[in-house]
């Protein structure tokens, strides 16, 4: 049997199977579902094995368990490493899904379920690619090394330790990825740059504790009002980032990359329609597109403090919290902008109150450019999977191991997402259209049999 009819004539058992890894509510945020992310991880190494991989491990790391297997029976040809996540998003708010979040459904084509697109339907493809592979051949045609992680979705701690540790282990001639999204349906994409990502959480205190807000209100400072004029500073009126310096490294795109970006078939409309807003807003002077790849932003995640339970509660709080975040582009160090945000927020503060600044995590963006021979072969592998022409593209997300694998071992990093940006990734109802799925695994089966040739 050829590659494509074997896959074809497994539609059903693959996605049972898929199916049943989306069932393990493997939520990396929560310490209740530990032993969920080790079933996750149990689950993913049984796959690895059948797959044809050999010394598959668990290993066990500060956080959650790394899974990793690797094949290299095929003397002479390249040798990929493959890298993804097992672990997913929190589900909540669980009464906005229309089918529980760990039960998956097919409706309409699509498979609902939290991890569907972001990352375990994605890391599905490959596993199954690599089945089909094996059962075609009798063997793996390529060299494969296989890395997936149960941290991504908390910022990757403990992966960098295990790369440093196995730095001889996991060299290869290319870093394949399937994390990220098509531009949309029917448009298979390489992605070859990514934002990058700090996160901070800032907690400003007034008052030593609550206050009667009539028997105080008037004379004392209100957190919750200063940092809610201070987060309202942070931006002007052409949605410009009011940080001092913040885009003074900012790369400017050649106007080659820049005509490329805007030939993409990418629709304003259907952004639009996703969105769901009455208007979009932007940093002035830049088209949509670049907004959304190739410009820095700084967003507020969350705020909270004082009441907000049922009924009024008349309170002055004592304290007031916001989670911020600012997505990085070349080549601005995460670093140096932890640093002037940082500044910058504490000169905006009032002496009324005090404060703390806290760095979560920082990520580097990463832009590289596909000209080593292996783009062309995953290009058209996506062709052939899909039938369709295939296009290289930026995206906003982060994946920040790409850049540390990238700068280590400088290697070319072949992003294949088979996701679509209204897929509802990180919300709920989050789904994969079947087509990208199936497309996917045809896509990566052509692609590691092409490697090979
Ligand atoms: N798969 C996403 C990253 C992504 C999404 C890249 C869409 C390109 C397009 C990944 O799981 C993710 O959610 N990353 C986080 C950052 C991470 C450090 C928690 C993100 O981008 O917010
Ligand atoms: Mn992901
Ligand atoms: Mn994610």
């Amino acid at each position: 049997m050829d590659l494509i009819q074997h896959i074809e004539s497994q539609r059903e058992s693959h996605l049972n199977e898929l199916k049943e890894f989306l069932r393990i509510p493997s939520v990396s945020a929560k310490s209740e579902h530990k032993k969920d992310i080790e079933q996750a991880a149990r689950w993913v190494a049984e796959k690895l094995r059948a797959a044809g991989l050999e010394k598959v491990e668990i290993t066990p790391t500060q956080m959650h368990p790394l899974v990793y297997g690797e094949s290299l029976r095929a003397p002479g040809k390249p040798t990929i490493l493959l890298y993804g996540h097992y672990d997913v998003q929190p589900a909540e708010p669980l009464d906005l899904w229309t089918s529980a979040p760990f039960e998956p459904e097919v409706r309409g084509g699509n498979l609902f379920g939290r991890g569907t697109a972001d990352d375990k339907g994605q890391v599905h493809i490959h596993l199954k690619a690599l089945e089909a592979l094996r059962a075609v051949h009798g063997h793996l045609p390529i060299n494969v090394k296989v890395m997936i992680e149960g941290e991504e979705e908390v910022g990757s701690v403990s992966l960098w330790d295990f790369v440093s540790r196995n730095r001889e282990r996991l060299r290869a001639d290319a870093l394949v990825v399937s994390d990220t999204s098509m531009l949309a349906k029917g448009v298979p994409s390489i992605t070859y740059g990514l934002r990058g990502l700090n996160y901070y959480e800032i907690a400003i205190t007034g008052p030593a504790q609550d206050l009667h807000s009539g028997v105080f209100g008037g004379a004392v400072p209100n957190p919750l009002t200063i940092l809610s004029e201070t987060i309202a500073k942070l931006h002007d009126r052409d949605f410009r980032v009011t940080v001092p310096g913040f885009y003074d490294d900012v790369a400017k795109i050649p106007r080659e990359e820049r005509k490329a970006l805007h030939s993409l078939p990418w629709k304003e409309k259907e952004f639009r329609r996703t969105v769901g807003a009455p208007g979009l807003c932007g940093e002035k002077g830049f088209s949509i597109v670049e907004q959304l790849w190739i410009r820095p932003t700084l967003e507020l995640n969350g705020i909270w403090g004082g009441y907000t339970g049922e009924g009024a509660k008349t309170v002055i709080p004592s304290k007031a919290h916001a989670k911020l975040s600012t997505r990085l582009v070349p080549n601005q160090d995460p670093k140096k902008i932890a640093r002037l945000v940082e500044r910058h927020i504490r000169k905006l503060l009032p002496k009324t109150v005090t404060h703390t600044f806290e760095v979560l995590s920082t990520g580097k963006p990463w832009v590289a450019p596909y000209t080593h021979p292996v783009f062309q072969k995953a290009l058209h592998a996506l062709e052939a999977g899909f039938g369709k022409k295939a296009v290289f593209i930026r995206e906003g997300g982060s994946i920040p191991f790409v850049t540390q694998m990238h700068d280590t071992f400088r290697v070319p990093c072949v992003l294949l997402g088979f996701g679509l940006p209204d897929e509802n990734a990180h919300a709920p109802d989050e789904h994969i259209a079947l087509d990208n799925y199936y497309g996917g695994i045809k896509a990566v089966a052509l692609f590691y049999e092409e490697l090979a040739a």
